[in-house]
């Protein structure tokens, strides 16, 4: 297929976005306007000055440019903006369902209440279930090169907007910060009712995928790109039939891999494992989900099978309830073979 006919092929398939952390789609352009209008002086002169910050070479050097970023965010109505800005742009890409993460601790950490920053997402995401039918779940991730108790003060914090989130991840500095260090406070999200998630095998190793999975119990591994070096790991991942979002452009960008060819997301459908395609951090990685289709499907020359498998999986992958899931699975079905 041409380019230009495989961009809008890729438009029109029905997507589910499973790994988004919201402070990671905060664009340049509303980053500036936010700042101004909260009297904030930014580190970069212009969108464009921010911009050739964006040179990555690992997952640290972009965490701390996305945490600087997140700094401008105060007001309820920021974290509003920021949201409705996501899911306007994923509305134009035909994404119909998003869970999508927060992170309380980058917030809270600055004396930010996290009432105001769960107000104003929560605010803009039931809008865009009501007038974009976009569905959605919210995710609260511990920031894993924080202590587990700050991560229980954040659980904590949480309990009185229980019934606005759906589940608990893990996220930032993988390497040195295993899943093991959580267990009590993903143990403690658990006895709440909160569904479990966690990134693992980013950078860090494939002994980390298993902590996620046998210490913390999570359901869906994010990321997980590192399972394909242990057959036992990936027995069990099939086995449970445990999803892995995966980031093709993300990866790309913070040298997960040298280049898209080498993605590992082909090998893991050959595999049969729950394998889905996701933006991460749309605004510092160059793509939301219609580019990193389409940059996975043309890096690894993608058949329109495996194209449909991922589209599919996303939606067998989400926490969408089981009517819903077997709605969706058939529209892509549908739009696949017409
Ligand atoms: N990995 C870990 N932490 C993160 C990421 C990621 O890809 N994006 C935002 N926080
Ligand atoms: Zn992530």
């Amino acid at each position: 297929m041409e380019a230009s006919e495989l961009k809008t092929f890729i438009q029109g398939i029905p997507k589910a976005e499973l790994h988004l952390h919201i402070e990671g789609s905060f664009e340049p352009e509303l980053m500036f306007q936010i700042a101004n209008r909260n009297q904030i002086a930014m580190d970069y002169d212009s969108v464009e000055a921010l911009k050739k910050a964006y040179n990555f070479n690992n997952l640290q050097e972009f965490l701390d440019i996305y945490y600087t970023g997140a700094q401008v965010l105060i007001h309820e109505r920021d974290f509003y903006d920021l949201t409705w800005a996501y899911l306007t742009k994923v509305h134009d890409q035909n994404v119909v369902h998003v869970e999508v993460f927060f992170d309380p601790q980058t917030h809270t950490e600055r004396g930010i209440g996290f009432d105001v920053v769960i107000k104003g997402i929560y605010s803009a995401l039931e809008r865009a279930k009501k007038e974009l039918n976009i569905s959605y779940k919210l995710i609260m991730s511990f920031l894993r090169h924080l202590s587990e108790e700050e991560a229980f003060k954040t659980l904590e914090s949480s309990l009185p907007f229980k019934h606005w989130i759906d589940g608990v991840g893990l996220d930032s500095s993988e390497v040195g910060n295993p899943p093991s260090k959580f267990v009590n406070v993903f143990k403690a999200a658990a006895g709440h009712g909160y569904k479990l998630v966690a990134h693992a095998g980013e950078e860090g190793p494939a002994d980390y995928i298993w902590e996620a999975l046998d210490l913390l119990n999570v359901v869906r591994i994010d990321h997980g790109n590192r399972c394909l070096d242990d057959d036992n790991l990936v027995k069990r991942l099939l086995d449970k039939n445990i999803p892995l979002t995966l980031c093709p452009l993300s990866n790309l960008e913070l040298k997960v891999i040298q280049r898209m060819e080498d993605h590992p997301v082909s090998k893991m459908l050959e595999k049969g494992l729950l394998a889905t395609i996701h933006s991460d951090d749309p605004a510092y990685f160059g793509g939301y989900m219609n580019e990193n289709y389409y940059a996975t499907a043309k890096g690894l020359d993608l058949s329109k099978d495996q194209l449909m498998q991922l589209a599919i999986n996303a939606f067998e992958a989400s926490w969408l309830d089981p009517e819903t899931k077997a709605l969706r699975i058939s529209e892509v079905k549908n739009y696949f073979n017409p």
